[in-house]
């Protein structure tokens, strides 16, 4: 019911004559007094009935109960207090009943509208179960993350174990300790971000490789030391299909008293069949790498056209360019010179390292021409490796 509707309907002022004093109204015997009364109390009976609400109770408190002009005190003023002495006793006891009645009729009345308002409140709050939810899209892991999983699954499974180092590097991790002092050539082309270390110790730059774990591993366990590190590192080399600024590599480390050259490219074998499958071939070729000697290329027999370089449309294959071969990645037995920077006797220990750019092979596995994917973060592409 509207405020006003209600304020008008339950103003019971002028027909139940509270604005005369009983003299006026012609009451003049106390036998007249009670039915007035029980007119008021009857108007308040009925009244009661329509209040709905918290607001609604508030207006119909105030028109009984206001100090000022509230129905009780209207009946105080112009019917209790200007009475005869002879009304006056009965005046005032009907008054108190009247106001007990209306006092706890009010009270009662406010807890059922603020229970009702409870409930309703917890009715527009109830969560309705039987609506669709809201679909969470979850994600998955970047085709990178999930080579590298591939990569550390296999080694784990011979018995590397994993770790990881800092992207900031000093130069004595990234270049000396690893047998490049300054000036030597093969620094052209590791040429990185130097960061402003102004004040430090020493200069500091994103590492070029991961290599520089080979130094803190060693530094910190004797051998025997079989380790991989998977991590991002850093070029300073102008985006296009096969370069990025930023870009993935596995660092492997294998150092023991009895390590041969049998034992490292057995592994690099059994690495390169897990990871294309094994009717695949690999091959060694002679390189140069500061920290091996000797230093070799690793290349894997054309997973796309089985190692025979044509293509199954006739011409030659597109992935090896005819070659029937494609170059995987450098490695090499550990050059005695690094041991010296770790505190190993060269003389005691042998072993071989290898560096996997993580998203060269990603490339080759999953037939991408273009490194600059990764780094996109296209939802198109990703969504393709869930
Ligand atoms: N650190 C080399 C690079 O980033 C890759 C590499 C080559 C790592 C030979 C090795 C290795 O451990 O033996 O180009």
């Amino acid at each position: 019911m509207p405020f006003g509707v209600i304020y008008i309907a339950i103003m019971p002022t002028s027909d139940t004559g509270l604005d005369k004093t009983l003299a006026a109204l012609g009451v003049t015997e106390a036998a007249q007094v009670v039915p007035r009364f029980a007119q008021v109390r009857s108007q308040f009976d009925g009244q009661f009935q329509t209040v709905a609400d918290e607001s609604e109770w508030k207006i119909f408190r105030d028109t009984w109960l206001g100090r000022k002009s509230g129905v009780l005190t209207l009946i105080t003023d112009n019917w209790l207090k200007p009475a005869t002495p002879d009304l006056k006793r009965v005046v005032g006891q009907q008054l108190n009943e009247l106001r007990a009645h209306v006092e706890s009729q009010i009270e009662a009345r406010r807890l059922t509208v603020e229970s009702g308002a409870e409930e309703a409140a917890l009715a527009r709050d109830r969560v309705d179960l039987s609506l669709p939810g809201v679909l969470r899209l979850v994600g998955s892991h970047h085709l990178i993350r999930q080579v590298f999983q591939e990569i550390e699954d296999i080694f784990f499974s011979i018995g590397f174990s994993i770790v990881e180092g800092p992207e900031i590097e000093t130069p004595y991790y990234n270049f000396e300790a690893l047998n490049i002092p300054e000036f030597h050539p093969v620094r052209d082309d590791m040429d990185t971000f130097y960061l402003d270390s102004k004040g430090a110790a020493t200069p500091l730059l994103l590492r070029t490789h991961t290599s520089p774990m080979q130094i803190r591993t060693m530094e910190k366990q004797k051998p025997p030391v079989r380790v991989i590190v998977p991590g991002k590192v850093y070029r300073r080399d102008n985006p296009d299909a096969t370069h990025s600024f930023a870009f993935h590599q596995i660092e492997g480390l294998a150092v023991d008293t009895d390590i041969t050259f049998c034992d490292f490219t057995g592994t690099i074998e059994y690495f390169v069949k897990q990871f294309f499958g094994p009717s695949v071939k690999t091959r060694f070729r002679p390189s140069y790498f500061p920290f091996t000697e000797p230093s070799v290329e690793f290349d894997v027999s054309c997973p796309f056209c089985a190692g025979t370089g044509a293509a199954a449309t006739g011409g030659s294959c597109s992935k090896c360019k005819g070659a029937a071969w494609i170059e995987l990645f450098g490695a090499g037995m550990v050059d005695p010179a690094v041991y010296g920077f770790v505190g190993y006797d060269p003389k005691k220990v042998s072993g071989f390292a290898f560096g996997i750019g993580i998203d060269r092979l990603a490339m080759l596995k999953y037939g991408i021409d273009d490194i600059q994917v990764f780094f996109q973060n296209d939802v198109r592409f990703l969504r393709q490796f869930p």
